[in-house]
C-alpha cells in the first residue's frame, strides 16, 4: 500500500481525504471527539505539505437525503479547534457549495465536505450508482487518501470506489490501525485474551468463531452474555436474549472446549426491574436471575474473576462495554475491565480497546488514551479485520494507480 509520501510533492494539488468522523453527539454537542482527533494528523501533514485538503466523512446512517440532524457542520468546527486552522465547511457533497469552496481554497487550506450519505450514491447497492458518485468526488480532487479506517469494511463510493478513480494513498491513521490489529493475527504474544461485550452476539458472531483459533481466552460481559448463560442451560429474565442464536452459541462453546479455549463468563450480575439509572438493583449470582428481572452490569466477582484472567496476559483486545455504562449504577463492570487492561499495559501488554462505544465509555469513565495500547478508531472494521474478511477498503489501496 502506498503512503502519503508516495504521492510526491502535493503542494497546490487538491487532496480528497476519507476520514472516518462518526461521533457521538447529543444534539449538535459532540460527546467524544476521539475519532477528530485521531483524524488530525494526517489532514496536518497534507495542509503543511502545501495540499488543498477536501475532506470527506459520514455520520450517522441517514436515509440517502439532506438531514439536519445528521449535518457535521458541529464536526468542521471541532476540526478546526483540533487543526488549529480554519476549515471551510460545504453544505452539500459536490454540488455549488463543494466546488465554490474547493476553487476558493488556498494551498494548505481544508475544506470538509457535508455528511456524504445525504447522497444516496454513497451507500448505493448498484455499482454504477455508487460509481458516478465516485466519480463526483474523484472530479473535485487530484489524488485520494484513505484515511477512515472505521469505514474500511463498507464497499462504499468514498471508500472503495473513488480510489478506482484517482491515484491514491493510505493514511497513517489507516496504517497504524492495520499495523498494530495484524500483531493480533499474526502469532499474537501470549497469552491472547479477548473481551467481548456489547447488546448483540448476532454481530458478534463471525468474529468469535475466528477467535477460537487464535485467542487463548474469551471473557463474555455486556448484554450479549446472556444468550450466553442460556446456551448454559441458566434463566436469564428479562435481560436481552437473542433466542435464535442460542444454538449456535452453545456449538461455539463446545468448539472451545474441544480446542482448549477459556471462556470465562460472569458469576454475578446487576439486576434491575426496568432500564433505568432510578430503578432499584442489587447484585445476584448468575444462576439466580429473577424472571422479572434484567441484567444490566456484571457484578463485582465477575469482575475480579475476569481481572485475574486477564493479569497475565501479554495481548489483550476488548469490543464492547460489560453493561449499561451510560448510567452510573451499571458503569462498574466496563470501569473494572478498562482498569485490568489499564493495569496489564502497564506491565508491558500489547492492549487494544477497539470501537467507537467502547473508546468513548472509557474516555468517558476518566481513562486517558494512554492508558491503553491502542485506541482503535474502528468498531465493525476492527471485527473484521481479525475475523480474517477482506476489507473492500484496504484490498483496494492495494490495487495500483490509474
Ligand atoms: C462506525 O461507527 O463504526 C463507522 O463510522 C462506520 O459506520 P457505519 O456502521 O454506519 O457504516
Amino acid at each position: 500500500m502506498k503512503t502519503i509520501a508516495d504521492l510526491g510533492d502535493v503542494r497546490g494539488r487538491r487532496v480528497l481525504v476519507r476520514s472516518d468522523l462518526n461521533v457521538p453527539l447529543d444534539g449538535t454537542a459532540i460527546t467524544d471527539d476521539g475519532r477528530i482527533r485521531a483524524s488530525a494528523p494526517t489532514i496536518l501533514q497534507l495542509a503543511e505539505r502545501g495540499a488543498r485538503v477536501i475532506v470527506c466523512a459520514h455520520l450517522g446512517r441517514p436515509k440517502g437525503a439532506p438531514d439536519p440532524a445528521y449535518s457535521l457542520a458541529p464536526v468542521a468546527k471541532r476540526l478546526g479547534e483540533v487543526l488549529g486552522r480554519p476549515v471551510a465547511f460545504a453544505d452539500d457533497t459536490v454540488g455549488p457549495s463543494a466546488r465554490a469552496a474547493v476553487e476558493a481554497m488556498p494551498e494548505g487550506g481544508v475544506v470538509l465536505l457535508e455528511n456524504l450519505r445525504f447522497n444516496p450514491g454513497e451507500t448505493a447497492k448498484k455499482d454504477d450508482e455508487r460509481a458516478e458518485f465516485a466519480a463526483q468526488l474523484a472530479a473535485l480532487a487530484d489524488a485520494f487518501v484513505s484515511d477512515g479506517f472505521g469505514v474500511v469494511h463498507r464497499a462504499q463510493a468514498s471508500v472503495y470506489d473513488v480510489a478506482k478513480l484517482l491515484p491514491h494513498a493510505t493514511g497513517g491513521l489507516v496504517a497504524t490501525e492495520v499495523e498494530v490489529l495484524r500483531r493480533l493475527t499474526h502469532q499474537p504474544d501470549r497469552p491472547y485474551a479477548v473481551v467481548l461485550g456489547g447488546a448483540k452476539v448476532s454481530d458478534k458472531l463471525g468474529v468469535i468463531g475466528s477467535l477460537l483459533g487464535t485467542a487463548d481466552r474469551l471473557l463474555i460481559g455486556g448484554g450479549m452474555v446472556f444468550t450466553f448463560l442460556k446456551a448454559q442451560g441458566l434463566e436469564v429474565g428479562t435481560s436481552l436474549l437473542e433466542a435464535d442464536q442460542v444454538e449456535t452459541v452453545r456449538g461455539y462453546l463446545d468448539e472451545a472446549k474441544a480446542k482448549g479455549v477459556e471462556i470465562v463468563l460472569p458469576v454475578d450480575i446487576v439486576v434491575a426491574g426496568a432500564f433505568s439509572a432510578e430503578a432499584a438493583h442489587r447484585v445476584v449470582p448468575t444462576d439466580q436471575i429473577p424472571p422479572d428481572e434484567m441484567g444490566l452490569d456484571i457484578g463485582p466477582e465477575s469482575a475480579r474473576l475476569f481481572a485475574d484472567r486477564l493479569a497475565d496476559c501479554r495481548t489483550v483486545f476488548w469490543n464492547g462495554p460489560m453493561g449499561a455504562f451510560e448510567m452510573a449504577p451499571f458503569a462498574a463492570g466496563t470501569r473494572a475491565i478498562a482498569q485490568s487492561l489499564a493495569d496489564v499495559t502497564a506491565k508491558g501488554a500489547l492492549t487494544v480497546v477497539g470501537g467507537g462505544d467502547s473508546a468513548a465509555a472509557v474516555r468517558q469513565l476518566g481513562f486517558a488514551d494512554s492508558d491503553f495500547g491502542h485506541i482503535s478508531t474502528g468498531g465493525g472494521a476492527s471485527l473484521e479485520f481479525l475475523e480474517g474478511k477482506d476489507l473492500p477498503g484496504l484490498h483496494v489501496l492495494e490495487e495500483g494507480d490509474t
